[in-house]
């Protein structure tokens, strides 16, 4: 059975503020049953917010795969807050539920900003790379745009790069790493998990100029109305805000037009690399 060793435990995000705000700080999980596999998911969710002693609500959801060796687990999820842009289109703090939205137009944008569906035969393996560390572990500096159909945009980026890629080789990295053994192949499949393996680090003289970095993709439907202005905008007020003191991203060299949209918004090339760009905005 569950049990929360210290700390006051809340059902729902609808407790007090003090609870929302984080009266669970501390608290560790145990009791956990050693025939639930699961439980290594809701470690990874959780254990990175009790680390870094974040802001966390507990919701009893997602949980452990096979309720009839363990009982429902819980699982924390930053407060959100929301900014209503027009009708139906939202801009907010992303959180744990926006990941399968969020794997989703990773993979619709994958290729130099075209659908990559067809490119990969696991459709997850994108996300678990390019987007998944991001939402579990930077929701401070990640934002999403969603409408009636979902999740339909997002500027994942982390404050500190350096920090994110510790992170993420002590939280992220090491189950993938189970999950997908190295493979000799050549296909896109085999490519990330290759990352998997051996994710790209930022040179040291860029993260000292540009010590945070981003991703944007929108899905088509959303493009061209200003959203990705916006997306850009509230991540560089954010970055501001926590005192960060330049962003870089990578750009696919076969993707002019959002080198066009970087160019744009006040981003200048620092680097060329063999089929990709690097961009970077000084704060
Ligand atoms: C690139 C992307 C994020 C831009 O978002 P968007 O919502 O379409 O762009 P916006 O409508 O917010 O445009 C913002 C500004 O950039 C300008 N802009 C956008 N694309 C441009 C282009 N190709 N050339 C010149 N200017 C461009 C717009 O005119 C607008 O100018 P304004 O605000 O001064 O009027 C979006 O098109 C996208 O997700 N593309 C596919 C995924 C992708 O390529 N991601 C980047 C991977 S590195």
């Amino acid at each position: 059975m569950e049990r929360i060793t210290s700390g006051k435990v809340k059902s729902d995000c609808q407790g007090s503020a003090q609870a929302r705000r984080g009266a669970l700080i501390g608290a560790t999980i145990a009791g956990r049953s050693d025939s639930c596999q699961s439980n290594t998911l809701v470690d990874h969710l959780i254990g990175p917010h009790l680390a870094m002693g974040r802001p966390f609500c507990l919701l009893p959801a997602l949980a452990c795969l096979d309720h009839r060796i363990c009982p429902p687990r819980l699982v924390a999820i930053p407060p959100a807050t929301a900014d209503t842009l027009g009708a139906v289109d939202t801009i907010r703090p992303v959180t744990l539920h926006d990941l399968p939205g969020v794997y989703g137009v990773c993979l619709a944008t994958g290729d130099s900003g075209r659908d990559a569906t067809g490119r990969y035969r696991n459709r997850d393996l994108l996300g678990h790379v390019f987007a998944g560390p991001y939402v579990v572990g930077q929701p401070e500096t990640s934002f999403v745009v969603a409408d009636a159909q979902g999740v339909a945009g997002y500027v994942l980026a982390a404050e500190d790069t350096r920090a994110f890629e510790s992170w993420a080789e002590e939280h992220w990295w090491p189950l993938l790493r189970r999950q997908y053994p190295q493979t000799g192949g050549d296909t896109p499949d085999d490519h990330m998990i290759r990352l998997i393996h051996a994710p790209p680090t930022a040179n040291d003289h860029i993260v000292a100029g540009y010590p945070a970095h981003l991703h944007i993709d929108l899905l088509e439907r959303v493009r061209g109305r200003g959203l990705g202005r916006v997306l850009v905008e509230r991540l560089l007020r954010t970055l501001r805000d926590r005192r960060s003191t330049g962003v870089h991203l990578g750009v696919a060299a076969d993707n002019p037009n959002a080198i066009a949209f970087y160019r744009h918004l006040g981003f200048m090339e620092l680097e060329r690399e063999p089929g990709s760009l690097l961009m970077g905005l000084r704060l």
